[in-house]
């Protein structure tokens, strides 16, 4: 039973114990309503308090049941509600540290609502494309009124108990106890307070109206609709509470929230952001390194580096609260970084996003040296120098020699073979990669590079540390580019045929922009550089000869048009803004290459753009997974939408594919591959795909 019941004196208390957060499984309802039926025949028994036990009174749905027959097996949460609202003995909700979903739906069917301080109330459900399916959109607006409920449940965000107990009017919380520690006995008092107040309060009795009616929906679908774009969830939330409003019997209402809810389940974007909730979850789990693999205590980082990355990294340790030793080879390069670092804050601190004594707070966690030796006590370093094989060799050497046994060595290196740095030193079980993408203290996506030799409590470690410093972390083997970026080589690939066979950069970006992209890949390659693509171009040049590409992006460069930090590449900007301009000097350069190469311009349809950078992502996945790089199909998906802005409502570019399916993109693979102009040999599906096609699977 995942439900404890105990009677003090004249009140029983059923106390749900399903940890970590008290979700609404089936063994847990079954221990509420046993429970309540329990002290319904119990005559000495005058009243009822549930409450959580540990870190929740409840998170709602049972996320172990998504999918399954328990999530809907009787007792479900309906029933749950309906039982501790028809009993004829007062039930009181006792709300502590965290009561969302489905658990703030419980207890706005019990009959009061007694709150510790300090606990988020929250109607998640939007953040996954649903409505709360409950009764949240019924029963919320009755006791915070149409205006506030209608903002928690289409924004999802938590609100403190303390901020929704100090609202005039508000009906949701009955008493605020002083504490977490006084909430039990605060409860039990309560009840008895209550005991024999008859008839019993039910929400579902109060009214429901909003003074302005139509006209407050119509103003309220207006603001909704800007911010939810490519979600339709948001705006059914609208519809529902409105439907609150327009039923006198709130049954009629929560037939409508069913149907919306029903509705919602099937929508692709729903499914996309279901995918990626539990996506970011599997991310954290490595197949052979097992939840009890010991991790090691990180109390202190050094950082070798203080350029664009090193500042970014050390920033994240930093606001995580842990100290960070930065080393440089000069104190011009120290200087500089750390004054980035403060110009970052302080930007901060301007938006009113951080607290002046917090920034101080941080900046006093960091200490700057050039010498070696002062590494010795950091448990975990990485390095962000030079993208040169010298340059690491000589930090890891040193490295080596100056750490204490048991640091862990990290390098973030975006190219290079980790197994080989790793070589430079004793202890390449130590080693591992840490791959942030830039800004790193922006960023969520981290890639954790695994050595050949890495150790699995190294692995273990890294994998905790990024989740204290908030980042989503995916593991990848050792390859050229990792996950991310050996994918990305082949979508700009792709986007330089396009321009060849007649496309001009905006058309590429307006089409990939349109499919929900934050940026396409003319205005990304201005952002991050179009250097770096020309660099590694010329190595790929060196390593593979016969390798196709456009060669427009490296004209580009001898041009001297790097991007936005030239304030010109494949688009003109204004200094100190970030608008693209189209350029003409770039179509017409564009245009005589093409011509060059004897192509005569057609027209391409934006289905055709958006396919080949697509599914161009998709095959190159396909050839990752099956060479073990990525453990799951599930982490390319966190990988692209964490750290490559692939449109969230899509969820990633293999549950897309799945969703388009994947006979159609093998289709639309070896169409393309008919094309003279493109590659015929990447567009061989990858044996991976051609297998699921053929056995009917997804990804
Ligand atoms: P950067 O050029 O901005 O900074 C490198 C810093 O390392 C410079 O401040 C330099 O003075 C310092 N440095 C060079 N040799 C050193 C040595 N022997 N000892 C101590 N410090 C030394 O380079 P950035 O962009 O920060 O890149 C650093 C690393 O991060 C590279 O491996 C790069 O591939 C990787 N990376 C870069 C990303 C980016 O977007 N810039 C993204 C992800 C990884």
């Amino acid at each position: 039973m995942s439900a404890d019941y105990q009677v003090h004196g004249d009140v029983a208390v059923i106390t749900l114990h399903n940890p970590p957060v008290n979700g609404l499984g089936l063994a847990t309802r079954r221990g509420i309503t046993d429970g309540l039926q329990r002290a319904q025949q119990d005559a000495a028994v005058r009243a009822i308090v549930i409450t959580g036990a540990g870190a929740a009174f409840s998170g709602g749905a049972d996320i172990t049941e998504f999918g399954t027959d328990k999530a809907l097996a009787e007792p479900n949460l309906h029933t749950v509600i309906a039982a501790a609202e028809q009993l004829t003995k007062p039930v009181v909700a006792a709300l502590h540290s965290v009561c969302m979903g489905g658990g703030l739906e419980l207890a706005l069917g019990c009959h009061y609502r007694v709150a510790a301080p300090g606990c988020s109330i929250a109607l998640p459900e939007v953040k996954l494309g649903l409505l709360p399916g409950a009764g949240g959109t019924q029963r919320l607006p009755r006791v915070l009124g149409v205006e506030a409920a209608l903002n928690l449940i289409v924004s999802g965000e938590a609100v403190p108990s303390e901020f929704i107990a100090a609202q005039p009017g508000q009906k949701l919380i009955d008493k605020l106890v002083d504490s977490r520690d006084g909430l039990l006995e605060g409860a039990l008092a309560f009840a008895r307070g209550v005991a024999d107040v008859r008839p019993l309060p039910r929400v579902r009795d109060l009214p429901c109206a909003h003074p302005q009616g139509d006209a407050y929906f119509q103003f309220a679908r207006n603001m909704v609709k800007g911010m939810s774009k490519h979600f339709p969830a948001p705006l059914k939330c609208v519809d529902a509470v409105e439907a609150a409003t327009q039923h006198r019997r709130i049954d009629d209402g929560l037939k409508v929230e069913r149907e919306l809810f029903i509705q919602l389940m099937w929508t692709p974007e729903s499914r996309a952001l279901r995918h990626l909730f539990f996506a970011e979850r599997a991310a954290s789990k490595i197949p052979d390194v097992p939840a009890d693999t010991p991790k090691r205590d990180i109390r202190k980082v050094a950082v070798i580096g203080a350029g664009t990355m090193g500042g970014g990294i050390a920033m994240n340790f930093l606001n995580a609260g842990i100290p960070v030793v930065m080393l440089e080879t000069k104190q011009e390069a120290l200087d500089r970084g750390t004054g980035t670092m403060r110009k970052n804050y302080e930007a901060q601190v301007k938006k009113g996003k951080l607290k002046q004594d917090k920034y101080e707070q941080r900046m006093a966690l960091l200490s700057t040296t050039l010498d070696y030796a002062a590494l010795a006590d950091a448990d975990l370093v990485i390095e962000a120098v030079f993208e040169d094989m010298g340059v690491k060799e000589q930090v890891f050497k040193q490295l080596d020699a100056v750490m204490k046994p048991g640091a862990i060595l990290a390098s973030n290196t975006s190219t290079l073979d980790l197994n080989r740095i790793a070589g430079f030193t004793q202890r390449p079980q130590d080693v591992v990669g840490l791959h942030f993408f830039s800004p790193a203290n922006v960023m969520k996506l981290l890639e954790v590079v695994r050595g050949d030799a890495t150790a699995p409590e190294v692995l273990a470690t890294v994998m905790a540390v990024a989740k204290k410093i908030k980042k989503v972390a995916v593991v990848s083997g050792v390859c050229d580019g990792f996950i991310g970026n050996r994918m990305i080589e082949q979508y700009g690939r792709q986007a330089g045929f396009l321009l060849d066979e007649g496309c001009t950069p905006q058309q590429v970006d307006r089409a990939i922009e349109k499919f929900g992209f934050a940026m396409g890949p003319f205005r990304m390659g201005d952002l991050a550089g179009n250097d770096i693509g020309w660099a590694i171009r010329k190595r790929r040049a060196v390593e593979q000869p016969g390798m196709k590409y456009s060669k427009t992006a490296d004209l580009l460069c001898e041009r001297g048009r790097f991007g936005q930090k030239t304030g010109a590449g494949w688009y003109d900007y204004v200094p100190g803004k970030r608008d693209a301009i189209p350029n003409a000097e770039v179509e017409q350069m564009v245009a005589e290459h093409r011509q060059s190469l004897g192509i005569t311009p057609r027209k391409i349809s934006d289905e055709e753009i958006v396919q080949r950078l697509v599914y161009s992502l998709v095959n190159e996945a396909a050839h990752i997974l099956e060479e073990g790089i990525a453990n799951k199909a599930s982490d390319i998906d966190v990988v692209y939408v964490f750290g490559y802005g692939f449109p969230v409502h899509r969820g990633g570019p293999l549950h897309y594919a799945s969703e388009v399916g994947l006979f159609n993109v093998a289709q639309a693979m070896r169409r393309f591959a008919q094309n003279p102009l493109d590659d015929a040999a990447f567009w061989q599906p990858a044996p991976l795909l051609e297998r699921l096609v053929a056995e009917g699977r997804q990804f």
